[in-house]
């Protein structure tokens, strides 16, 4: 019999994404790399490294992980990987996608987002790793979970009529939580034209990563409005999108792992009066639980290819970025329009 082949893994920063959160869970579900790799039969986790040694120790003794370092850059000197994951804060990952495409050991990156936090470093690490031959799979789970796949057809074939405005609520960071929902708001409901900062309410509370208001215009002519909720502090996540057509409504709620449609209904109290109420028939729970495991088979399979080259996923996160450094610039022009750049 022949013997199947391991595809090897290693990890570059080891905290909750990276292993944390499935340490930690409750229930069912995966949350995170070495939870979703572990789960994958022919992948084998074979080196991770933090520049933290006792989360390093701890890591590797919960994941059985052989090989730990501190520096990520002898680690990845000393091991060949099929696969690469970065799971390390996110303004650490520019320099860490650039080491690692220089060093050019591996043919799959599987970064955490943001990938970058600014456009021009987007553009560099794309470019280089066009040059290097090397994919890289941005961790936007939900693009990998079916009732998200399909939500975003519901909407597109009038589910709800036309989109006519969104309100989305959020918390930690334009850059840091924001690159999910504003990815999120294009996978399901459409492209974004122009953005717009509202004037300074609060910072939030992600450090040096203000939860800014503002309005996103779509190119179909709908609104979107965006929410800061921790204007005192952070105390629990909230990652809410409701959706208004104008002939229902899609509430996407619990972090997407509900989503509760609305359609038009007969008031009950008297005729001639409409309202928009749930039908609880249509009611989805999501499958966000395994998201991680989805993601992390594509990036498995996507690492047995030779001569596949990979960067759909961040190239379309380098849209996000545009549109915060364009937020970022109508905070910096007294809230004026700002047209997203192509
Ligand atoms: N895709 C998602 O749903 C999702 C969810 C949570 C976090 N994230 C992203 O994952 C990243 C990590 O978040 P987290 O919550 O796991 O953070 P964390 O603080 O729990 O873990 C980060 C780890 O990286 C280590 N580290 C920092 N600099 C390093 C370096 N140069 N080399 C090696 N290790 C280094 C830290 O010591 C720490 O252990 C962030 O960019 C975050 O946005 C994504």
């Amino acid at each position: 019999m022949l013997k199947k082949t391991i595809i090897k893994v290693a990890i570059i920063g080891c905290g909750d994404i990276a292993g944390g959160y499935d340490e930690r869970k409750e229930g069912e579900g995966i949350f995170s790399h070495a939870g979703a790799f572990q789960s994958i039969p022919n992948v084998s986790i074979v080196a991770a490294s933090d520049v933290d040694e006792s989360r390093l120790k701890s890591f590797c003794r919960y994941w059985k992980v052989p090989n730990s370092y501190t520096d990520y850059k002898l680690m990845i000197k000393e091991n060949t990987v099929d696969i690469i994951s970065v799971c390390t804060p996110d303004s650490t990952h520019y320099s860490i996608l650039m080491d690692l495409l220089e060093m050019g050991k591996t043919k799959v990156i599987f970064t955490e987002k943001p990938f970058v936090e600014k456009v021009n470093e987007g553009i560099n690490v794309l470019e280089l790793a066009k040059r290097k031959k090397i994919s890289i799979v941005l961790n936007n789970q939900r693009h990998f979970e079916e009732c998200h796949k399909e939500l975003g057809k519901r909407v597109a074939n009038g589910e709800i009529g036309k989109v006519q405005s969104v309100c989305i609520y959020y918390v930690k960071g334009i850059t840091h939580i924001g690159c999910t929902i504003i990815s999120n708001l294009r996978y399901i409901v459409g492209d974004i034209e122009k953005v717009q900062a509202l004037p300074p309410r609060d910072l939030g509370s992600y450090p040096g990563d203000p939860t800014i208001d503002c309005v996103l215009y779509l190119k179909d002519g709908s609104k979107a409005i965006l929410l800061g909720c921790d204007k005192y502090g952070y105390n629990y996540s909230i990652y809410e999108m409701d959706i208004i057509g104008t002939h229902g409504r899609i509430r996407y709620e619990e972090n997407g792992d509900m989503i509760r449609i609305f359609k038009i209904k007969q008031y009950d109290h008297y005729s001639g009066y409409y309202e928009l109420k749930e039908d609880v028939d249509m009611r989805v729970e999501t499958d966000m639980q395994f998201s991680m495991l989805h993601i992390a088979k594509y990036v498995a399979d996507l690492s047995t290819k030779n001569d596949v080259l990979d960067l759909s996923l961040a190239e379309d996160g380098l849209v996000d970025i545009k549109i915060i450094e364009a937020i970022y610039e109508s905070v910096k022009n007294n809230n004026c329009l700002f047209n997203i750049a192509n």
